[in-house]
């Protein structure tokens, strides 16, 4: 038996088809793209999620000079929203990017640890999140959920007994 999954997303030209909120924030993305903390990439990621009560959280890479210890900016970010905001979930991510001293017009996608992060927030809250991908200028992807980047995920169904 063969199975095959499709992928769904939007995209758009630029940032000018997006609701008012959407808009907002996807700005706010670009913007704190300005405090990453990526000296060994130069490439300056930016996230901010609309929570369900309406409050932001935003998140940058966090970069280290051990490699490896360094930080996407979507997981600085579920932590923040974790601590700050425990029983309110994402309704609404945004993320964009620019390598240091340019812009950038194609979307980011998340990573696949960021999606496994993403996905396990899902999860927890059983609330899908909406990502809205872009860089700092140009193409705006829209995707209705994180579990639909992770297809086949592991999930943690199984290790309960
Ligand atoms: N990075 C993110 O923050 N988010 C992503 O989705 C992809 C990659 C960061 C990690 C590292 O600091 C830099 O971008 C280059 O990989």
């Amino acid at each position: 038996m063969i199975h095959q999954l499709t992928f769904t997303y939007e995209e758009w030209p630029d940032d000018s088809s997006l609701t008012e909120n959407d808009r907002q924030l996807l700005q706010e993305a670009r913007n704190v793209t300005e405090l990453a903390y990526a000296p060994y990439s130069n490439f300056w990621v930016g996230a901010a999620a609309r929570l369900r009560s309406g409050a932001i959280v935003t998140g940058t890479n966090q970069e280290n000079a051990s490699y490896p210890v360094g930080t996407c900016a979507e997981r600085v970010l579920l932590g923040h929203a974790a601590v700050r905001f425990p029983n309110d979930p994402i309704e609404t991510i945004a993320i964009s990017y620019h390598p240091k001293d340019r812009s950038s017009h194609v979307p980011l996608y998340p990573c696949g640890m960021c999606r496994q992060a993403l996905l396990e927030h899902e999860g927890r809250f059983e609330h899908p999140m909406r990502l809205i991908l872009s860089g700092m200028e140009g193409a705006v992807h829209l995707v209705q959920g994180a579990a639909s980047l992770l297809p086949l995920a592991f999930t943690g169904r199984g290790l309960r007994s």
